[in-house]
């Protein structure tokens, strides 16, 4: 664990302060929770097979006999707040980030400590694939806006409770006829979560496992044509990435798509941000079914990539327009949707709807999130390649071609309301 002194400190401030600025571009609000919790809330969402649980939690027991946990990470905590609080009332889609130190009792060195800080975004109440690519969009937003280009995005599907079973049991055959050759935890792992096997950092296990059978071929048809669709959406917005068929993640909650960012120059510990979908998860605390997604970073390992270099400040008043997208139809979220990350990537607070709702739920939604500014493509729009721009403050409305949104927005900004 380390101390962080005022000239270090003055770099962690930048940092969390292009993290707000990043969240607003995305409509995530802040979310701050305890750093111990009970120790069952860690073993039921992570896992009780996974290194976490078993290896590096700190737990102790408190005076009134209470297993406690300093938490390892942020997700389990957020899900709790978000039944404890009931921030998914009226089927609200609820978009939370954080900041703050996590607490995992492994190994130090280069890029992981036992007191290690996380920033990262929980959007809960949505399944819509879309929404993974959001996340992935924000995580790589991030990073870039920080001046660091050179990293590879990973991601994978890892199915969930209809199509892992038929994994999970192909995959054992796979491990038992060969389970000599593992280390020692591993052929535990093995007889009580064999999937845990692929992300062994042992590097004979890893060669083992190089052919294993690919989860990617026993999806469901629900799954495969969703992990197609996320793909779809982070092409569609320029995202680079390759398909890991072997990332499975380190945690127990996911299901569908998870993600991995590397970074070359990180060294042994090269993954800089992770994340993925997990929407068993608040059903499996006590919740209604709920879809959800998010990611994390690691900002010890950001701070490690910037040594050296000037981390850019974010400039003051940067305050511009936010702006709702609305449409009717797939094709017009598509289109919509590849707005969005413009909009967002020029600095634009941007938002859209995940849930697929009527256009006048869409209008009302803009109207409670105080946009300064609507943009609505219909049947007409979309043959037109354009939206109606609409001020939100004048009611003043006109016709905008796609290719001229920006210079449009450059030029004829809404009169801005005051800021808080
Ligand atoms: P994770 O992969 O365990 O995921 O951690 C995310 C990131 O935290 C890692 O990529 C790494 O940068 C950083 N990290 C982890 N352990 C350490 C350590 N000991 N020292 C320094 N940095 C570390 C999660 O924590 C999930 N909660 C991510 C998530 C959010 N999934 C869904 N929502």
């Amino acid at each position: 664990m380390a101390d962080i002194l005022p000239a270090e400190a003055a770099r962690w401030e930048r940092l969390e302060r292009r993290a707000r600025l990043t969240c607003l571009c995305f409509g995530y609000g802040e979310i701050r929770t305890p750093l111990v919790e009970p120790t069952e809330l860690f073993t039921r969402s992570i896992g009780e097979d996974t290194d976490i649980v078993e290896k590096e939690m700190f737990t102790f027991t408190d005076a009134g006999d209470k297993s406690l946990t300093l938490r390892p990470e942020g997700t389990a905590g957020v899900v709790r707040a978000y039944l404890e609080r009931n921030i998914g009332a009226r089927r609200q889609l609820a978009k939370l980030f954080y900041l703050g130190p996590m607490f995992r009792r492994e190994k130090p060195q280069a890029g992981r400590r036992r007191q290690f800080h996380q920033f990262g975004t929980e959007a809960l109440g949505s399944s819509n694939p879309a929404l993974d690519a959001e996340t992935i969009d924000l995580m790589v937003s991030y990073v870039r806006g920080l001046g660091l280009e050179n990293c590879r995005l990973a991601v994978n599907s890892v199915g969930c409770r209809k199509c892992r079973p038929a994994y999970i049991e192909t995959l054992t055959r796979y491990l038992k006829e060969r389970e000599s050759d593992f280390c020692a935890d591993c052929r535990k792992r093995i007889k009580r979560n064999p999937l845990r096997v692929l992300d062994c950092k042992v590097p004979d296990c890893g060669q083992l496992v190089e052919s294993a059978p690919r989860i990617a071929d026993t999806l469901c048809p629900g799954c495969a044509d969703d992990f197609e669709a996320v793909k779809a959406y982070l092409r569609s917005i320029s995202l680079e990435f390759t398909v890991s068929p072997l990332l499975v993640r380190g945690l127990d909650y996911y299901t569908g798509t998870v993600f991995e960012l590397y970074s070359p120059d990180l060294g042994a510990q090269d993954a800089l941000g992770a994340g993925g979908r997990y929407d068993n998860l608040v059903e499996d605390l006590g919740g209604e079914p709920t879809g959800a997604v998010g990611f994390s970073i690691g900002m010890e390992r950001v701070l490690m990539l910037l040594e050296g270099k000037e981390i850019p400040e974010v400039e003051k008043n940067e305050r511009k327009p936010s702006i709702f997208l609305t449409g009717l139809g797939d094709e017009a979220f598509k289109m919509n949707f590849i707005l969005l990350a413009r909009l967002r990537r020029k600095g634009y607070p941007a938002g859209i709807d995940y849930l697929g709702r009527s256009l006048k739920a869409q209008m009302r939604q803009a109207n409670r999130q105080n946009a300064d500014i609507v943009f609505i493509r219909g049947g007409d729009e979309i043959d037109k390649g354009g939206v109606q721009l609409k001020y939100m403050s004048t009611g003043g409305e006109k016709f905008v071609a796609d290719k001229d949104i920006m210079e449009i927005l450059e030029n004829e900004p809404p009169p801005v309301k005051d800021s808080e």
